[in-house]
């Protein structure tokens, strides 16, 4: 089978990347990424002069570029997208077209070039916000009720996903998950930033009074995750997707990972909050162990406690993506090719 896979130098694709090369190794994927700050080739070192993966700088919005990707594809698996809530509170611009207008780009691509499966990879946040304390979650049947520009330009494209499929029978499936976190994750998000902070000596902001809630899904159970709906899911179906865990707020994951590395809570520096700051997220995810089996393998504490461990041992990763010169990697390695 040949995939492609689009924005896999990120972090969740290119733990798809890794975890797919291992499992199916007969299998070839194209990674179209366009290598924006969050893209990282050096997350794929494992994988990169493998012959049956193939690097395409890219961008989802460039028409010829995602045509020639999906030459002889059979499923796309599509990650690429703006994904940070408070860089979209600065500049939604380039969320609306990477997340909108990429997603609609490589849909038509799809339908020209007869792909079997279009596999579209969304967020809890499309659904809005949760009340703390209530005992309510997000389930496939949840109201759309976006709040942030990324998670309204999210929701567009979970849309745009459903409607070829509706309009010109595109076959697709659609996983809407919780928030991340493991290997190569740019510490730009929470628990790699709380985490690398403390390693550095450095502070960690906490917004407002830390108490949101989030529902942590280790990224090596959202790629299985994805891995059964392409394989086992029903076209057309949605599947939501989240970990196992229970109500603990940014503030106290923040703690556990202080208590991990052995620091103090002096470092945990309150800041200012986040406009429009979603409260609390959770997911049902019955539909998805009822019909395809999935399950999270460990509970967050035990997925945490790995995490910090591979950022205490992967300094040299972490430490290239602060100072930047991640960047230099792609003109280095790809030069010739
Ligand atoms: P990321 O920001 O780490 O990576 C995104 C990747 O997409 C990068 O490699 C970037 O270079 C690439 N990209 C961006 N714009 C592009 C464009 N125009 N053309 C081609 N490539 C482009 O994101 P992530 O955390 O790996 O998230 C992957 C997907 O999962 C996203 O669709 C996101 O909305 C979704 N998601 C993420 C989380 C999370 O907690 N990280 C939770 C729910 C859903
Ligand atoms: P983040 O990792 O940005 O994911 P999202 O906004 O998609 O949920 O943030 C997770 C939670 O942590 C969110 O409630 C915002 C909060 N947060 C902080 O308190 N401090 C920080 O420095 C960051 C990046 C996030």
């Amino acid at each position: 089978m040949k995939l492609l896979v689009t924005g896999g130098a990120g972090f969740i694709g290119s733990n798809f990347i890794l975890y797919w090369m291992n499992k199916y190794p007969n299998d070839s994927i194209v990674n179209l990424d366009k290598l924006t700050y969050a893209g990282n080739l050096e997350s794929l070192r494992k994988v990169e002069n493998q012959k049956n993966y193939r690097f395409i700088k890219g961008d989802i919005c460039d028409a010829d570029a995602v045509r020639i990707a999906m030459h002889k594809v059979d499923l796309v698996v599509h990650f690429a997208a703006e994904s940070h809530v408070d860089r979209s509170i600065l500049g939604p611009a380039v969320f609306m077209m990477t997340n909108v207008v990429g997603t609609q780009t490589l849909l038509d691509a799809a339908l020209q070039a007869k792909v079997k499966h279009f596999h579209h990879v969304s967020t809890d946040e499309v659904f809005g916000t949760l009340k703390l304390g209530s005992k309510e979650k997000f389930h496939e049947q949840s109201q759309y009720n976006p709040r942030s520009p990324y998670s309204a330009s999210k929701a567009a494209s979970d849309h745009l996903v459903r409607a070829y499929r509706t309009t010109y029978g595109l076959p697709i499936t659609i996983t809407n998950c919780s928030n991340n976190f493991g290997p190569y994750q740019f510490p730009e998000k929470l628990i790699p930033l709380a985490t690398t902070n403390l390693l550095e000596g450095k502070k960690v902001p906490v917004y407002g009074e830390g108490n949101q809630v989030r529902d942590w899904l280790y990224v090596s159970d959202h790629c299985r995750a994805i891995d059964l709906v392409v394989k086992k899911g029903k076209n057309g179906e949605t599947y939501c997707i989240g970990g196992q865990m229970d109500g603990v707020t940014n503030l106290q994951v923040v703690k556990k990972i202080a208590k991990l590395l052995g620091k103090d809570q002096s470092a945990i520096e309150f800041v200012k909050d986040r406009p429009g700051h979603d409260l609390r997220y959770a997911m049902d995810w019955t539909k998805i162990h009822r019909e395809l089996g999935w399950k999270p393998e460990h509970d967050f504490d035990t997925w945490l406690a790995k995490t910090v461990v591979w950022y205490k041992q992967n300094t040299d990763w972490w430490k290239r993506v602060k100072s930047g010169e991640y960047q230099e990697y792609y003109q280095k390695q790809y030069r010739n090719r």
